[in-house]
């Protein structure tokens, strides 16, 4: 049973730098004329409200998009689906990954998506409607194993697990490697909380080992409320575009102002 809802962690801290950094890579791969494929193996809802009842119980927008939206600039790929998002939907309205993949990328791009929650994936449906997408009911790590390596080649996979299955973080370095051999021209992007105690750590440690050339972003943050773990995140990010690490440096910048 799923009970993990995104939409009470939508455009926190941790939403900011994922969203901020896979805006910007796919601006820069759909800059080149050659079609790609966006693949997401947890997609959630795809459009949130931060006036949404479970958005306002948290309050964790307010560390987040609330404080650093203004400081990127606005014609960052980030700030322009923010723009986007509020223009049509209202100044309260917030894209998640899958919205900032639609509003990015062009009508001869394909746009691959699993969602297992029935009301995440309904609601997914209706927010992907402006756009050509595929959008499945299914267990992300199947429809990833079954879709890669995908046509079009070129393209990028992200995984952003909510972590409630405890195991994902030991299998997780082997699905990956998996992907990896399969297609190896494909941007694989894997989203981790930074946690006290480190749950996380011999995750990285394996990834690092099997993927030298990825480029790891963590930033720092405080937590959300006394005593919750959460106090950072990171991409882990394999065949990185070309100047990523530029943007992830500019982007640790804007959190650090
Ligand atoms: C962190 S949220 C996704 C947020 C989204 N990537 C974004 O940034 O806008 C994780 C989502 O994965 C879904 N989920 C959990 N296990 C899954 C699985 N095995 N396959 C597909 N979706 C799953 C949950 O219902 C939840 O909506």
């Amino acid at each position: 049973m799923l009970s993990y809802q995104h939409a009470y962690h939508a455009g926190n801290a941790a939403d900011v730098q994922k969203h901020a950094l896979l805006a910007w890579m796919i601006a820069a791969m759909a800059d080149k004329p050659k079609a790609m494929t966006y693949i997401e193996t947890h997609a959630g809802r795809g459009l949130y409200a931060l006036d949404a009842p479970e958005a306002v119980k948290t309050g964790e927008a307010a560390g987040g998009v609330e404080r650093l939206a203004a400081r990127f600039a606005p014609d960052h790929p980030y700030r322009r689906c923010l723009d986007a998002v509020r223009a049509a939907h209202g100044p309260s309205a917030y894209p998640g990954s899958p919205v900032i993949a639609g509003l990015l990328l062009r009508v001869f791009d394909r746009i691959v998506l699993a969602e297992l929650h029935p009301r995440e994936h309904a609601a997914l449906s209706e927010a992907m409607a402006p756009f050509e997408a595929e959008e499945r009911h299914e267990d992300g790590f199947a429809m990833a194993r079954a879709v890669c390596p995908p046509t079009p080649r070129r393209g990028l996979l992200v995984i952003d697990p909510s972590y409630e299955v405890k195991e994902d973080y030991a299998r997780l370095p082997g699905l990956i490697a998996e992907l990896a051999r399969k297609w190896p021209v494909g941007v694989i992007v894997l989203w981790y909380p930074l946690l006290t105690g480190a749950a996380h750590g011999p995750m990285l440690a394996a990834l690092e080992r099997a993927h030298p050339g990825a480029l790891r972003h963590e930033v720092r943050f405080p937590p959300v409320r006394e005593g919750h773990r959460m106090v950072g995140s990171g991409l882990f990010v394999i065949n990185p575009p070309w100047r990523l690490d530029e943007e992830a440096a500019r982007i640790s910048a804007l959190f650090d102002a």
